[in-house]
């Protein structure tokens, strides 16, 4: 609890006492008075505290993988809904699961000089930790003398991490095992998998290769960012039942904008509602183009957005919106906002797969620190309410391996030929094993 908030509860319960043992005789005092102007008092702390957080704080909204897109119906609870989705899923013929490309592991904020996590990341786990040098690691998280796990209740050691089992220390930069205390030498041989990793713009990302190859391109700096002239406003995080691919192909869906996400965002998220009459006044406008970008750059793809909001029928150019979405590899997209007095700033929008088909989707804002942090949250709180009703899709649909397109929807296509370069002979791929999904 905040301290604000803790106050007003403080002076709320002082006040509740108050009105409890007062005697209005006693003190001569009209008898409401003092438990009047107390209670006013934590009234007014709450209200500050809420406003405090309304224009300063960051938004975060974090969702389970159950919240979002289920339908809980027949007295079931949203969990039960989500796991029997999960669990009578037809996939369809699936491309590989885990592409090649960088993947957002943490954001840089949460991990300390010092610490270490464990986050799952393409089926594996992975411990990541901030050496005392300030640079951040990832090795996998089991250690290979006896498989303890290294993110939990390892300790930093200048830039190695120390497992909490027996006390062997691995290096950071290559996961070379450098200390064994109770023995006289250290094999050659002694060492955990570690991951290329980077940090750029606030967030640590991990590097997959399925033959284990190094880097091909790198994650674009957004100097901004760097430069703090941009500034942290927020994020949100959901996990999608799908695969990976469904996710960056819906910027090459041109159709279902005109159909989804026309309805104006306080219709809500749930679709069955978001056509509803009463919100009718409201409708967002979407011009849209998809690209992949040429050589060099051929592991990029652009989405150019043009949005408008019409009101009871009236179009708002003051509110209309040029969005560039560039897509970095297989998961990593830069939403790019450029308005004339909005403001410009950045959501990055991160794709980990975490399972085969359980994708952990976060959405970072970065906002120029000069406008009032409201512009980049309802910015934020927009965009989370349009990608919630395409997660109510994603979360209960099939891959198609052969969809049935018409001419209209040839961007589709040519969205799957540029992501097929993600793959290569080895790439894992999920196969099913008597009801059971293995690889
Ligand atoms: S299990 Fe890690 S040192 Fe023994
Ligand atoms: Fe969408």
């Amino acid at each position: 609890m905040s301290a604000v908030k803790t106050a007003a509860v403080v002076v709320g319960l002082l006040s509740f006492g108050l009105l409890q043992g007062r005697d209005p005789q006693e003190s001569g005092l009209h008898a409401w008075t003092g438990p009047g102007l107390l209670c006013a008092a934590g009234l007014s702390l709450l209200v500050l505290d809420w406003l405090r957080r309304l224009l300063f704080c960051p938004l975060e909204l974090l969702r389970a993988p159950d919240d979002v897109g289920y339908i809980a119906e027949d007295g079931r609870s949203r969990a039960r809904a989500a796991n029997e989705v999960r669990r009578r899923r037809k996939t369809g013929e699936l491309p590989p699961v885990y592409p090649n490309g960088w993947y957002r592991a943490l954001d840089s904020r949460m991990l300390e000089r010092g610490e270490v996590k464990n986050v799952s990341v393409l089926g594996e786990q992975v411990a990541v930790f901030r050496g005392q040098n300030g640079k951040a690691y990832v090795l996998d998280a089991y250690c290979p003398h006896l498989g303890a796990n290294l993110a939990v209740g390892g300790r930093v050691v200048g830039s190695c991490i120390e497992c909490p089992f027996h006390g062997w220390q691995f290096r950071g930069k290559d996961g070379k095992c450098v200390r064994i205390p109770y023995a006289a030498k250290v094999p050659e041989f002694a060492k955990v998998r570690s991951w290329p990793s980077c940090e750029v713009n606030g967030l640590i990302l991990v590097w997959f290769h399925c033959d284990g190859e190094d880097p091909q391109w790198t994650v674009p700096e957004q100097l901004e960012i760097t430069k703090g002239e941009w500034v942290y406003r927020g994020r949100t995080e959901h996990f999608i039942n799908a695969h990976i691919e469904e996710i960056p192909e819906n910027a090459a869906d041109i159709a279902h904008l005109a159909h989804l996400h026309t309805p104006g965002i306080l219709s809500g998220v749930d679709l069955r509602y978001t056509n509803s009459k009463t919100w009718e006044f409201l409708r967002h406008d979407w011009k849209v183009q998809w690209e992949p970008e040429a050589e060099p750059n051929k592991h990029c793809s652009r989405m150019q957005v043009k949005h408008s909001l019409t009101v009871f029928g009236r179009h708002w150019p003051p509110l209309d919106l040029h969005v560039v979405a560039r897509q970095v590899g297989p998961g990593v997209v830069f939403l790019l906002f450029d308005h004339s007095f909005l403001g410009r700033g950045v959501i990055m929008h991160c794709v980990t797969p975490v399972e085969p088909l359980l994708q952990c989707v976060s959405h970072i804002i970065f906002y120029q620190s000069n406008i009032p942090a409201l512009v980049p949250k309802f910015f934020l709180k927009a965009e989370c309410i349009q990608f919630e009703r395409d997660v109510m899709i994603w979360n209960n649909k099939k891959y198609v391996s052969k969809p049935l397109l018409v001419k209209e929807d040839s961007a589709i296509q040519k969205h799957r030929r540029w992501f097929s370069q993600f793959y290569s002979e080895n790439s894992p791929q999920l196969r099913y094993q008597r009801n059971t999904l293995d690889f």
